[in-house]
């Protein structure tokens, strides 16, 4: 048969690839260009030597920020009140990909190399079973004869001697990373005990605000219908306006102040806690942003259910239902709130942190007049008395039940 690897260039899938075809399987290399910093070309050229039949390269950059980060940045996608979901997002639209090669090429099989402890192996694959339902899954590090054979690094470095795989130069780092657009993320190695610091220098994406500059810049962001379509930097006069180049800028400016890093012990879906760092500066800024204009314009009682669906979407998404029923339909409510959340955001990045500067926009709800100290505007302040009374009502009654109660 023939399989789809999800293919990295690295020691690992490198390996996958040449026991796969020791399996007797014919491997058709897939490699998803979402932003991470990376040799494609030299990738190419390392899977084609190790037999690969066939190799593809894609870059998803732009369905990733238009139809995935954007999604995010509506619903305030936050997992657990801290992780912005920079690998979670990134995992169906890879495995997306892979399938649409899979079927186009008449493979039955898709493999990958996450681990059997993670979240990773749960996105990648149900993702794999919603869009190709007949779909074989080969997952090696869940299969007794690969990791009994490949133990730790060293097997893997001996394995890759023997097969002719290139064996990385640089020693790797005692931790794992996975990069693309949104974020890069940090964790196992060293980092597994959870009270070890974060190497100074680990980070890639973005500045020790130590060091970051001593002035921020200004931005200007634009939103129509929840997702940004402009960016100023206002000192300096540059506009962009492609929701790539947007993100990219964003990744830039956040990234040399500094913003958007944490520390945090996180719940797998799969039923244990991890230790993860993370770095996402462009998703940060517009977190901060996007939450302020769609305070501004959004009447609170929708608000508060959009909040509610916001946890449900970012819990969907941690665990890998992106092509379910249930976020399908969260993603179609949050996307119908956003239609009146539009407007500019006036912000300052510095030293490591987002400060909101003011707000503008035809769909405000702000009414300046009617929340004025100075002007009577439409509103009663006797009214406000009976509206506090009967609000008393209960708190009365409760309290009278408690002093009987002998309580204070
Ligand atoms: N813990 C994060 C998450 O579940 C990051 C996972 C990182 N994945 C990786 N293959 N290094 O989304
Ligand atoms: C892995 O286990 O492959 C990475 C971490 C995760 O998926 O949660």
């Amino acid at each position: 048969g023939t399989v789809v690897l999800a293919y990295s260039g690295g020691l690992d899938t490198s390996c996958i690839l040449v026991w796969l075809k020791e399996q007797g399987y014919d491997v058709i290399a897939y490699l998803a260009n979402i932003g991470q910093d990376e040799d494609f070309e030299a990738a190419r050229k390392k899977a084609e030597s190790l037999g690969a039949k066939k190799v593809f390269i894609e870059d998803l950059c732009k369905e990733f920020v238009e139809e995935f980060i954007w999604p995010s940045v509506q619903a305030n996608a936050i997992y657990e009140n801290r992780y912005l979901l920079g690998t979670s997002i990134a995992r169906p639209c890879i495995a997306r990909g892979q399938v649409e090669i899979a079927k186009r090429e008449g493979a039955q099989y898709v493999s990958h190399g996450a681990t059997g402890k993670g979240n990773d192996q749960i996105r990648f694959e149900l993702t794999c079973y919603a869009l190709y339902p007949e779909v074989k899954i080969i997952a090696p590090w869940r299969m007794p004869e690969f990791y009994t054979r490949f133990q730790g690094r060293n097997d893997l470095m001996e394995y890759a001697q023997k097969h002719g795989i290139p064996v990385p130069v640089t020693p790797k780092s005692p931790w794992s990373m996975d990069a693309n657009l949104m974020h890069i993320s940090y964790e196992s190695g060293i980092l597994e005990n959870p009270k070890t610091h974060a190497p100074p220098g680990i980070f890639q994406m973005s500045k020790d605000p130590e060091v970051s500059p001593d002035t921020p810049d200004v931005l200007e962001i634009e939103f129509s219908k929840g997702v940004p379509v402009k960016v100023i930097n206002v000192k300096e006069g540059k506009s962009v306006d492609s929701p790539l180049e947007m993100f990219q800028y964003l990744n830039t400016i956040g990234g040399s102040h500094g913003v958007g890093r944490i520390d945090i012990v996180e719940n797998r879906f799969i039923g244990m806690k991890s230790r993860g760092i993370y770095e996402t500066p462009g998703g940060t800024i517009l977190y901060h942003a996007h939450m302020d204009i769609e305070t501004f314009t959004m009447d609170r009682e929708v608000r508060k259910i959009k909040q509610g669906l916001s946890v449900q979407f970012s819990e969907q998404l941690y665990n890998g239902f992106w092509y379910s029923p249930e976020c399908e339909f969260v993603r179609c409510c949050i996307a119908t709130s956003q239609e009146s959340v539009e407007g500019k955001v006036q912000l300052s990045v510095f030293k490591g942190q987002v400060y909101i500067l003011g707000r503008e926009s035809p769909k405000s709800l702000y009414n300046e007049e009617l929340v004025s100290m100075n002007v009577q505007g439409d509103y009663d302040p006797c009214d406000a008395s009976g509206f506090i009374k009967i609000n008393s009502l209960r708190l009365k009654e409760y309290h009278r039940l408690q002093s009987k109660a002998g309580k204070p």
